[in-house]
This record gives structure tokens, C-alpha cells and sequence, in this order.
């Protein structure tokens, strides 16, 4: 930790403790703000953490989408996210009123509906996703017709491992999409011992490359494993902190050191500070939008453990 860092993170435990705040951390932010979470981890863990946390506050350092369903799921807490400019330019490539025409385009479909979108655009759907349950939640779903939104490939992705075929919404991460195929084969060749790992906001073309794709803390899990020595990461560079970190001795290389998301980088520990001594910005989704957009969250979580139910039997 930097020295000036040091008087910044001690005077947010103390407030933390004082408002009894909780601070839920994406795999994506600044090492420093990763460094003083409460949990650090992708978007399925952050909105399980976030429903089941006791404190009153939540200090949400992701981006606005996260902090929504932190606050679709608990609406008795304060959810803070320290800056309020940190969107996602994937969940604003939708908004409610083009999904509710497109519903009417396709009105026997199912909207699946990737956690990267507005709480709007969630009390439109019938069910969401993380990157971590996709296929998943896809596969619980029947023979009926689907409309994937509000990533493409995500929902190419998908379509590939279920066999499903989905209509498409044509957004995309601009991050990811940074990543490209000649890379990884370049990487192949300097690095022939070590996996490929990327996250499946990536295009088919990266994706098919790939030796595993998995959503953030999927790619943790992954390079836990005995036999990753090397690892080449197909996702936000945010992610390397936490893998190098958690696994000492081992190789991680990022396959673009461009694959910034400008926005994660939005937060930092200045502002996480002035979020708590203010109690601001707060995200509050109205209770109207809430109570549509709730449903489709918690079909997500109860389809997780349907499917977590069949397997054991
Ligand atoms: P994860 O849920 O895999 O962490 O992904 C979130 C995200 O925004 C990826 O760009
Ligand atoms: Fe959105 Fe992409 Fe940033 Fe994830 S990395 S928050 S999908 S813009």
C-alpha cells in the first residue's frame, strides 16, 4: 500500500465501522479499492453478498447496474456508489421502452436478461443472468422462444453450449471487444504451457480459442488449479491484481493491456471516503420499478438452486 493511501484506508475503517457499512468490491476496480473490501468478486457473488448482508449500508464499487440490484434486492439499506458517472456502456446499448417494442415483436418470448442493464430494462424481463449462470439459467428454461438481452455475445455464447437458439440483442462490451484473436494466437506461441482463460462477453472468435471461458471469479476458481502454472486472462486487466495476489509463483498475462473499463477505474478510495462521511451518491430504485424488476432477479436465484437441487439428486 502506497503511504498516502494509509491515512485514506484507516479513516474509511473507522467510518465504515461507525455507519456499519459493508463494502462489496468488483473483480474489475483499482487494486487499492479491491484491497480494502469486505468481499471482492463478479456480479452473481456481489448480489448474493449484497442480500444476504446485515449492515445498513452498502458502499457499492462496481458500477451503476451493480448497485441497482444491490438496491432491488435490499431496499431497506442504503446502497452508495462513489461515483455516480460509473454506467456501463453495454447496459445503456438498451433501454425499457425499445425492449418493451421488441416484446411486442416477439410476444410469446422469454426475455432473458444479462445483470448488465438498468433496473428498467430488469422490470421488463422475465429473468436475469450473470456471466456466472447464463447457460444455466437458459437451460431451465423450456422449449419456449428467447430473447436475449442486451449482449450479443454473451448470448452467442450461450446459444453454443445450450443448443438454443435465441434472438439477439446486438449490444456488446467495448472492453472486450478490445480483445482480439491475433493476440491470442501470438500469446499461444510465446506461452505454449499456458491456458487461455476468457470471460464469454468476448467475441466468438476469442471464445473459440479459449481453453476455458468463465465469468471473473470463475477465472480465480480456474487458476487455483494445480496444473495452471501460466495463464493467459481474456477480460479487464482489473482482474490480474486479484489473480496475482491469490496465487504467488504463478504467471498471469493479460491478453490486452487495453481492455480497460474506463468507468470501474472511476472509483477511488478518495471518493469511497467521501461517499461514507456524506452518506452520498445513493442508488435507490423506485419501489414501483422494483417490485417488477425483483422477479426477475429472484428467478435467477431460484433457478440457480433448482438446478443446484437437481444435480445432488
Ligand atoms: P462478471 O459477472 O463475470 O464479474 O462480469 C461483469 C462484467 O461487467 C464483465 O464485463
Ligand atoms: Fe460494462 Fe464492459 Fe465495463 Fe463490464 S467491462 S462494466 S460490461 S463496459
Amino acid at each position: 500500500m502506497e503511504n498516502k493511501d494509509a491515512g485514506l484506508v484507516e479513516k474509511i475503517w473507522a467510518l465504515k465501522k461507525k455507519r456499519n457499512a459493508v463494502i462489496l468490491v468488483h473483480n474489475y476496480q483499482l487494486a487499492e479499492v479491491q484491497d480494502i473490501a469486505d468481499f471482492v468478486g463478479d456480479s452473481l457473488e456481489l448480489s448474493q453478498n449484497a442480500a444476504r448482508t446485515s449492515a445498513d449500508v452498502i458502499v457499492f464499487c462496481g458500477v451503476h447496474f451493480m448497485a441497482e440490484t444491490a438496491s432491488i434486492l435490499c431496499p431497506d439499506k442504503v446502497v452508495l456508489l462513489p461515483d455516480m458517472n460509473a454506467g456501463c456502456p453495454m447496459a445503456n446499448m438498451i433501454t425499457a421502452e425499445r425492449l418493451r417494442a421488441k416484446k411486442k415483436e416477439h410476444p410469446q418470448a422469454v426475455v432473458v436478461c444479462y445483470i448488465n442493464s438498468s433496473a428498467e430494462v430488469k422490470a421488463e424481463s422475465d429473468i436475469c443472468c450473470t456471466s456466472a449462470n447464463a447457460v444455466e439459467v437458459v437451460e431451465s428454461l423450456g422449449a419456449r422462444e428467447i430473447l436475449f438481452i442486451p449482449d450479443q455475445y454473451l448470448g452467442h455464447y450461450v446459444s453454443a453450449r445450450t443448443g438454443r437458439k435465441m434472438i439477439l440483442w446486438p449490444g456488446f462490451c467495448p472492453t472486450h471487444v478490445r480483445i482480439r484473436p491475433e493476440r491470442i494466437k501470438e500469446l499461444r506461441r510465446e506461452y505454449p504451457q499456458a491456458k487461455v482463460v476468457v470471460h464469454p462477453e468476448c467475441t466468438p472468435e476469442v471464445i473459440a480459442l479459449a481453453d476455458e471461458v468463465a465469468s471473473t471469479s470463475g477465472m480465480c476458481r480456474y487458476a487455483r488449479r494445480d496444473e495452471v502454472k501460466e495463464m493467459v486472462v481474456g477480460t479487464e486487466t482489473g482482474l490480474i491484481h486479484r489473480l496475482r495476489k491469490e496465487n504467488p509463483g504463478k504467471r498471469f498475462i493479460p491478453v490486452s493491456e487495453q481492455a480497460i473499463c474506463p468507468n470501474m477505474k472511476l472509483i477511488t478510495l478518495e471518493k469511497v471516503l467521501w461517499s461514507l462521511q456524506e452518506m452520498s451518491p445513493e442508488v435507490k430504485v423506485p419501489e414501483e420499478t422494483r417490485l417488477k424488476a425483483i422477479a426477475a432477479v429472484d428467478r435467477m436465484l431460484e433457478a440457480k438452486s433448482k438446478i443446484k437441487d437437481q444435480k445432488s439428486k
